[in-house]
Order: structure tokens, then C-alpha cells, then sequence
């Protein structure tokens, strides 16, 4: 397993180009499932999840071919059930569920996985499903979904933390084909969400109201084949946005979108660090002096939890105490421990995290647990004295294009050190 080395103590300066959304594409591969025509989407990210998904998808029986950051997927022989050791293991998979049944009236998946993050159950999403009238069966770590026919339903998915990003995308899915109008309440607002109704829209599908908390779907008989262009990634943006801030330097994203980061913008400025907006990009200025300030992640447009474990990171440095709230996932702090091997004080109160910032940080071995949490290690062995080494960084390479190569242009002392 490889693991990242870094020499702490950079100024991280210069521009970077922010790779296309991972949290739009995988959705909107499952997407192309809903017609036998071909699909052709653009800046996909070259992540280790974009390619499991492009397996899950060809266990299926789909042809996919991943060159240049193009994907060319044609579903025209797609059965209901594909490799459950894949679809088992990466938790986005679930959101081949709606569109499969939709094609096929039939699927089969497997429950997928916790995670470090929480349970991650999929309540919602059944609870979706059957609602256009889809028989359920849960044996054997497997869900088995039949509809001899999809009605249009009115169906309320907000659930005990908020919306489900993924149950309102495979709703969404599944109402494209359905016979007459469905309406999803409390529907997940995410910029993910459009991004997935443009495909969806692009394919001849009758969609309203995406990105607001009621999406109204008139089903169509069938779908065609579309071409898409993925959003940029706010969560990559929002990283290096932090990293610039935690090395006190200057970066400017290329292909940002600053309308999906509101609330992750509006922090780092709370903070004391500088945003400039321009067409089609964003520079984050540090000045080296960084605000304590509190947060509480909550779903779009509000604090991503996306971002929770990378602005922990940044509190460690800004000298004060700063109150981190995990709304979302259950247990979404497993950062916290390792930046407190790097000298970070956090105590964690429940769903609050108390980080103590302004003690220098000096450099050690770490260990990734999640993505995000990678992340954060990642952000604070830049700002370290010494060196820190970030081991089981496949967890990065599932959400993160070449973020070594990325960082090391921007003037950061950091080298994969390649595993057994
Ligand atoms: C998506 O996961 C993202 N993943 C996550 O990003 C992100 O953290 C999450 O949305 C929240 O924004 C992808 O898009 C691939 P949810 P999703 O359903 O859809 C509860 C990353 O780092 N819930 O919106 O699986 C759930 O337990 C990943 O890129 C139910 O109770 O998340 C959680 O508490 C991590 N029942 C809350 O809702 C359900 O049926 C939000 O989960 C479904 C979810």
C-alpha cells in the first residue's frame, strides 16, 4: 500500500486544475444504464472509484472505455445483477439500483458496506423504490427488486440526518421511465444532483426543479443516448482551497466553480484568508495568520461534511478554539486522532469536535481512514515542521486525481512512496 512522504514548512503558490466532479460522474455513469444508445462524458476524473465503477457497470453487461478523461459507455445488453464482490465493496454502487429497474423491471444488488464514516444504511432508497411500486426482497446481503410496472409516486425523502444524496439521484432514475409524474420531496439539493438531471434531461428525460428540495419527474417511454460535460469537483476545490490557506501561500483553482462553495468560502474567510473570484477560477490568498471559527456541516448549500475533516486540519493552526460539528455521518472524526499524533489538541464532545489551534505541529507517521480524512492529514503534514509520512493513501486515489503531482506543482515537498 503506498504512502505519501512530506516535507513540511511549503508555501503552496501557483494555479491548479480542478478535475471533474467524482460525486457527479458515478451517478451519472449508473445513469447510462437507462438506455441501449451511447453516452459519451467528459472531464471524468481518473479516480480509482470512477474505474470500479466502469467494472461494476461492465459485470452488467455494459461496454465502457475510459481514455482522456472521456468515458463511452453503450448499455444495449445490460442484465439485473453484476458482480456483488465489486458492487459490494463501494458504496456509490448503490445507485445502480433505480436504473436498472427502471430498464429492466428487475435488479439485484448487494447492501452495500458501512464504512469508517457510519452504518450507511439505504432505507431511503427503498423506501423510494417501492414507492413507484417496486416488490422488495433483502436476503442474503442482497437486494432483490422487481416491477412489472413503475407508477409515478409522490415520495418524501428526507430522512433522520436531512436529505439522501444518492437516494434522491436514484429516485430520480427510476422516475425517468416511470408512468406518470413523480414527485420527490425533501430532495437532496446538491450541485451533484443538477449536474445528474442535466444528463438526465440531455437523454429526453422530463425533469423540474432539480437543486431545489422538490424535483418533479413526468416518466417517458425511453431514453436516448447524450453527451455530458461533468461539473468541476467543489470537495478537490474546497482541499486545495485549504491547503493554500494552511501554508499561508496562493493558489488559484482553474475551473472552480466559487457558486458551488458558498459555505466552505464564507469560512475561510471568517478565518482571515482572502478569496478572489474570476471567470472560470478562484485564487485563496493565506496571509499566515488564521481565525479560530466554528462549523457545523449540514446538507447543500449549507457546511459540507465533505469538508469537516479538511477544515479540522486548518483549526489545528488557527491560534483560539474552534467547535466542529458533525451533523451528517455518525462518526466522521477518525482524523482526529492522527492529527493529534502530529501535536493537534481536539477533544471530541459527541457530534462536536474541540480543537484547540496555534501549537505548532511537527511531523510523523499517520494513518488514512477515509478519503476525506486522508485529506486532512495530507493539509496538515504541508503545515508541519519535519516530516510526515501518510500511509494507505489508496484511500486518496479513490477521490483525488494525482494529488501528489498536483500539490508537488504548487511547491509542495511530498513523494508517493510506492507499498508492498
Ligand atoms: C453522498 O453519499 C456522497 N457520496 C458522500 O461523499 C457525501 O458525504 C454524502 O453524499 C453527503 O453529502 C457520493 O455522492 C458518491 P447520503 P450518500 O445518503 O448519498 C443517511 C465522499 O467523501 N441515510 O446523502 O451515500 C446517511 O446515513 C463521500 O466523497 C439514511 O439514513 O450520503 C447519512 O447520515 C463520503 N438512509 C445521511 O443520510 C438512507 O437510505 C446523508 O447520507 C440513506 C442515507
Amino acid at each position: 500500500m503506498d504512502s505519501f512522504l512530506i516535507e513540511g514548512g511549503v508555501v503552496l503558490r501557483g494555479d491548479v486544475n480542478i478535475s471533474g466532479s467524482k460525486n457527479a460522474v458515478l451517478p451519472i455513469m449508473a445513469a447510462t444504464l437507462l438506455t441501449a444508445e451511447t453516452c459519451v462524458i467528459r472531464r471524468v476524473p481518473d479516480l480509482s472509484d470512477v474505474r470500479f465503477m466502469g467494472k461494476i457497470l461492465e459485470s452488467i453487461g455494459a461496454e465502457v472505455q475510459f481514455e482522456d478523461h472521456t468515458l463511452t459507455i453503450r448499455a444495449a445488453n445490460v442484465r439485473g445483477f453484476g458482480d456483488y464482490d465489486l458492487i459490494r465493496k463501494m458504496r456509490g454502487s448503490i445507485c445502480i439500483l433505480g436504473p436498472l429497474l427502471a430498464r429492466l423491471r428487475e435488479a439485484t444488488v448487494s447492501l452495500p458496506g458501512g464504512c469508517v464514516i457510519g452504518t450507511r444504511p439505504i432505507d431511503l432508497h427503498l423506501k423510494a423504490i417501492a414507492a413507484l411500486g417496486a416488490e422488495l426482497r433483502v436476503a442474503g446481503g442482497y437486494v432483490h427488486a422487481k416491477a412489472p410496472r413503475l407508477d409515478g409516486a409522490l415520495v418524501f425523502l428526507g430522512g433522520r440526518a436531512g436529505p439522501t444524496v444518492l437516494g434522491t439521484a436514484n429516485l430520480l432514475m427510476a422516475a425517468t421511465l416511470a408512468d406518470g409524474v413523480t414527485v420527490i420531496e425533501s430532495a437532496a439539493c446538491e450541485p451533484e444532483i443538477i449536474d445528474l438531471a442535466d444528463f438526465l434531461k440531455a437523454m429526453g428525460a422530463n425533469i423540474h426543479g432539480a437543486g431545489s428540495p422538490t424535483i418533479t419527474v413526468t416518466g417517458v417511454k425511453e431514453l436516448h443516448g447524450a453527451e455530458h460535460e461533468v461539473i468541476p469537483d467543489r470537495i478537490e476545490a474546497g482541499t486545495f482551497a485549504v491547503a493554500a490557506a494552511a501554508t499561508g501561500g496562493s493558489v488559484t483553482l482553474r475551473g472552480a466553480r466559487p457558486d458551488h462553495l458558498g459555505a466552505v468560502l464564507d469560512k475561510l474567510q471568517e478565518s482571515g484568508v482572502r478569496i478572489e473570484r474570476s471567470a472560470g477560477a478562484l485564487t485563496v490568498r493565506g496571509n499566515g495568520v488564521l481565525r479560530p471559527v466554528d462549523a457545523t456541516t449540514m446538507p447543500y448549500s449549507g457546511f459540507p461534511t465533505d469538508m469537516q475533516a479538511q477544515l479540522m486540519a486548518l483549526m489545528c493552526l488557527a491560534p483560539g478554539t474552534s467547535i466542529i460539528t458533525e451533523r451528517i455521518f455518525e462518526s466522521r472524526f477518525m482524523h482526529a486522532s492522527e492529527l493529534m499524533r502530529l501535536g493537534a489538541d481536539i477533544a471530541i464532545e459527541g457530534p462536536s469536535a474541540i480543537v484547540k489551534g496555534g501549537r505548532p505541529l511537527s511531523g510523523a507517521p499517520v494513518m488514512a481512514s477515509d478519503l476525506r480524512a486522508s485529506a486532512a492529514l495530507v493539509v496538515a503534514g504541508m503545515a508541519a515542521g519535519g516530516t510526515t509520512q501518510v500511509n494507505r493513501v489508496y484511500h486518496l486515489d479513490r477521490g483525488y486525481e494525482k494529488m501528489e503531482e498536483k500539490l508537488e506543482r504548487l511547491g509542495a515537498r511530498i513523494s508517493r512512496v510506492p507499498g508492498e
